[in-house]
């Protein structure tokens, strides 16, 4: 065995693929994946081809049985299968399976009969059952438990990464196939044969792989997987994330997503054979697909970087929609195939953000159980999807609608199937964004064109507050707070719509922080928690009651607010003046009064103006209260647009004048009154 590289340097795939045992499986892996891709798409065809004179409702019927003959064996034995692999020796599983699937898909263009295809597409998918648990369990084995995730990834790679592979391949086979029935005129009959000659061939290589490949241990591997059934992970898994809403909302999404592609695939044979298209377009319509989500999962969220994740994930469902919806009226190939690929990119956009979110989403524990979960769902969606869809429209059938005399427009199952799929991607795309939406407020569509110019939508008017905030600082006694209530009431008989309020302790909880704060039993609380309990009240204060406030266009009076942290905590217990500016900046959010009344009073007249208990900043000695004033005055003079230093020892009656003063500087101008406004609100414009 090769030891896995040591260089560490290099980059990831390398590595696990440097591992010449698993390079070997993932090849085979890989044909295999190419060769059931190339079944799925040539016995879909074949199938309407076999049927072609039998009308359109039986042809319907014939392409939905092979989707339901290639789906049910997963959901009825898949379990049983799964213990199985872990009986046998999985190196002779795996080539036995190869063998078989090379027969039976050899023997359907040699029978050529409607029923053989979907016998023998009900054994191989049986065969299958066997083939891809004793490949998953051999994984473990040849690759080291810290490689194993890569290991899965490649293989996810190439699982669904050869679908558009097989889809090109087919449509060049089925020209191929054209051009040489004109020397073999056996080909000619039914222009898959070819196709599925190639499909047998590729199981035989991976059996020819496999059987050289002895590294594979036959004894039991303690690594065993047991597939646990289909069912039992959905409900299990139904339990564990159900009752997330957001994780709900986006599994919804994801699937509905993924109905919506798979009512394409369902029905694209159908619909590209009544737009006059052959099986080489089909080939194309079915790699479009994938196509589009491949590149809609790699550009999508790389382009719209600065759009936010849960509205891209809505609209990609939404957007989904309307495209299926055009795919289904538009009867032009050409636009059909580019509207495909743009439907699959939607998809992929919806898949990944969805994949990517989850997983952010659930806690680490449950993270594995709902992904299982999810591909569970997956596969059961599609199943019914590829399954009904084509019946349904065998069932509704053809008809002509006479638009003028002589314009007919055709309207048939696989139309109707498509606006199905188109309106249930539009309702859950526009579920998705309403329940979602992380941006409220901002209108979607600025939000949308900014991102595709690369930028994020700033609205002016939403993130700005509209209203004015005015703060009220000073020491102890200063009179602060019988000014700020005064200035309340000047304001409202102005017609003001005002909000006062002070700190601490204006909200719930900031009422038991100033309980913690100011109760004298706490004497020995440190400098440090003390700022932060003031920060702490502060944050919960801005967001509660200040910034909605604003936002409404009220004016908002706070007696106290981040200079008091300034100067008592920074000044008054001596901390870093930075540190407590820093905490506050971000406790706020950085709002800042557009005025600070200061009322400036020497703290042996503020102090000798308090009646009765003192709490414990109060008791405070004279020089923490005269550090305190100091601050307060070198902050205002630091932005005098911003201060209104009044003397507190000057009479009630000359403060109130002197801030009125101030205040008619700032306010709008002729002050408005409450009639010219119908709400009672007015907005106040900032200087
Ligand atoms: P309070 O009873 O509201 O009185 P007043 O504001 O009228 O003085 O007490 C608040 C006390 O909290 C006050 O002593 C100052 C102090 N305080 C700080 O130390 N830091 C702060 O950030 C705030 C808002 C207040």
């Amino acid at each position: 065995m090769t030891t896995p590289g040591r260089n560490t340097a290099r980059r990831k795939p390398p590595h696990v693929l440097a591992n010449a045992p698993f390079r070997k499986l993932w090849t085979a892996m890989s044909v295999c994946s190419l060769g059931d891709w190339l079944n799925i798409i040539a016995l879909t065809a074949l199938a309407g081809n076999l049927t072609a004179g039998a009308g359109y409702k039986a042809q319907s019927l014939a392409i939905g049985g092979v989707f339901v003959a290639k789906m049910l064996p997963a959901v009825l034995l898949g379990p049983l299968a799964g213990a199985f692999a872990d009986r046998f020796d999985r190196r002779l599983t795996m080539v036995c399976a190869d063998l078989a699937r090379f027969a039976l898909v050899l023997s359907i263009p040699l029978v050529g009969v409607y029923q053989w295809v979907i016998i023998a597409t009900f054994l191989v998918e049986c065969v299958n059952l066997f083939w891809v648990p004793a490949k998953d369990a051999t994984v473990p084995n040849l690759v080291p438990k810290e490689r194993l995730e890569e290991a899965n990834q490649l293989n996810l790679l190439v699982t669904y990464g050869t679908a558009p592979i097989a889809a090109l391949l087919f449509a060049v086979l089925s020209i191929a196939d054209d051009a040489l029935s004109t020397f073999i005129p056996y080909l000619a009959a039914r222009d898959t044969y070819l196709a599925l000659f190639i499909n047998a061939l590729a199981y035989l290589v991976s059996a020819v792989i496999i059987f050289t490949l002895r590294d594979i241990p036959k004894a039991h591997a303690e690594a065993a997987v047991s597939t646990p059934s289909v069912l039992r992970q959905i409900v299990d898994g139904w339990r564990f994330v159900g009752g997330d809403r957001l994780v709900r909302g986006l599994i919804i999404g994801m699937l509905g997503a993924f109905a919506a592609g798979g009512a394409v695939v369902g029905v694209a044979k159908l619909y590209v054979q009544a737009l006059g298209g052959g099986d080489a377009a089909y080939g194309v319509v079915f790699g479009a697909v994938f196509v589009g989500m491949a590149s809609g999962m790699f550009f999508g969220p790389r382009l719209l970087r600065e759009l936010s994740r849960r509205r891209l994930f809505g609209l990609s469902i939404l957007v989904a929609g309307v495209v299926l919806a055009a795919i289904a009226v538009v009867h032009n190939l050409v636009i059909v195939v580019m509207l495909t690929v743009l439907l699959g990119a939607c998809a992929g956009i919806a898949w990944i953000i969805g994949y990517t979110m989850i997983g952010l989403e659930v806690e680490d524990r449950l993270r594995g159980r709902t992904f299982s979960f999810l591909q569970s769902l997956a596969r059961v969606t599609l199943l019914l999807v590829v399954a009904v869809a084509p019946t349904l429209a065998g069932l509704f059938g053809r008809h002509e609608v006479t638009v003028r005399r002589e314009t007919v427009y055709v309207f048939d199952g696989s139309n109707l199937v498509l606006l199905i799929g188109a309106l249930l991607a539009v309702i859950v795309g526009f579920l998705a964004l309403r329940h979602m939406d992380d941006r409220r407020g901002v209108p979607i569509l600025a939000d949308l064109l900014s991102a595709v110019r690369g930028e994020r939508f700033a609205p002016e008017e939403a993130e700005q507050p509209r209203g004015m905030f005015v703060a009220f600082e000073g020491g102890e006694g200063s009179g602060k707070t019988t000014q700020s209530r005064l200035l309340a009431i000047w304001l409202r008989d102005q017609g003001f719509d005002v909000v006062q309020t002070r700190e601490p302790g204006s909200t719930k909880v900031g009422m038991r922080l100033r309980a913690i704060l100011l109760d004298a039993v706490h004497q020995g609380l440190s400098a440090k928690s003390e700022a932060l309990l003031y920060a702490a009240d502060r944050a919960e204060h801005v967001e509660k009651i200040i910034r909605p406030a604003l936002y409404r266009g009220s004016l908002v009076i706070s007696d106290r607010y981040v200079d008091s942290s300034l100067a008592y905590q920074g000044a008054g217990r001596s901390l870093d003046p930075g540190d407590v500016a820093k905490i506050n900046g971000w406790a706020t959010g950085g709002l800042v009064p557009d005025l600070t009344v200061l009322i400036d009073t020497p703290p042996s007249v503020g102090l000798a103006r308090l009646g009765g208990a003192v709490d414990r900043i109060e008791s405070e000695p004279l020089e923490f209260h005269e550090r305190v004033r100091r601050e307060f005055r070198a902050l205002a003079a630091a932005a005098p647009d911003r201060y209104l230093v009044v003397d507190g020892t000057l009479s009630q009656e000359e403060i109130s004048r002197l801030i009125h003063d101030r205040m008619r500087e700032v306010l709008p101008d002729p002050v408005p009154r409450e009639s010219e406004d119908a709400t009672g609100t007015i907005p106040v414009i900032r200087d």
